[in-house]
């Protein structure tokens, strides 16, 4: 672990548990520290990525900001990964909903990744990569969720590397082929964890349908944030 603190994160060996919550925006990483954990520490202020370790019902967990976007994602998830022996890594982000029977407030579990990004070439694969969430953590996240009586969509998302972007066909063929919602980190995050071996989950609250043109307000976003992050804290 000589590789810590890394030029991104300022946590210390040891700083960091073994199940890191994301959400993309590091607000919402202090919120959730300040309003779910007990004996919280904050790990890190490097660019105001702001990450924190405490304590849920017992288990030590942490929770840290991610930022948008796959090479965001990817740097914080492969150190933590890689440099600070995290084992299980869940995003709770926003996503907008791109099949029919996806709406705002739905929470989608991310079972797959379809991605328009090229993160995969580093990879060298003589083929196409598939991105999956770790199967445990995907079946621990839908138990918990009917315990908890939330509804969940369970399938394909897409991570764009675009949010604004040009060609107004794309997210159309997405949905051909049954992708559930757009967001833009899920892809990045399991092909970190495929390579080190490790466990990852994208859980996404829908707040826009940019087929129908559906949103959440903040307030409502902040509602529907909050059923999402009780089954990661469920299940970390
Ligand atoms: N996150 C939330 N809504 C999104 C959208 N429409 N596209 C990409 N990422 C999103």
């Amino acid at each position: 672990m000589s590789n810590v603190p890394t030029p991104h994160n300022g946590a210390k060996e040891g700083e960091i548990a073994k199940t890191v919550l994301m959400p993309g925006d590091p607000l919402r990483a202090k919120f959730i520290a300040e309003t779910y954990l007990t004996d919280t520490v904050c790990f890190n202020t490097v660019r105001n990525m702001l990450g924190y370790t405490g304590t849920y019902k017992g288990k030590r967990v942490s929770v840290m900001g991610g930022g948008m976007g796959m090479p965001s994602v990817g740097i914080y998830t492969y150190e933590l990964f890689n440099f600070y022996g995290v084992e299980n890594i869940i995003r709770i982000g926003s996503a907008g909903g791109i099949a029919d029977s996806v709406h705002v407030r739905d929470v989608v579990v991310g079972m797959g990744a379809c991605t328009d990004s090229n993160y995969a070439s580093q990879y060298h694969l003589p083929g196409t990569f598939a991105p999956i969430a770790s199967y445990d953590l995907l079946r621990r996240a839908v138990t918990s969720a009917e315990k908890l009586g939330v509804h969940t969509m369970v399938g394909n998302v897409l991570s764009s590397d675009v949010f604004y972007g040009d060609d107004e066909n794309a997210l159309a063929s997405w949905k051909k082929m049954g992708v559930l919602a757009v967001e833009m980190e899920a892809a990045a995050l399991y092909m970190n964890a495929a390579r080190a071996n490790k466990n990852a989950l994208c859980l996404l609250t829908i707040s826009d349908c940019p087929f129908t043109g559906e949103s959440l307000s903040a307030q409502e976003r902040q509602t529907g944030f909050t059923q999402m992050m009780e089954i990661a804290l469920d299940i970390a």
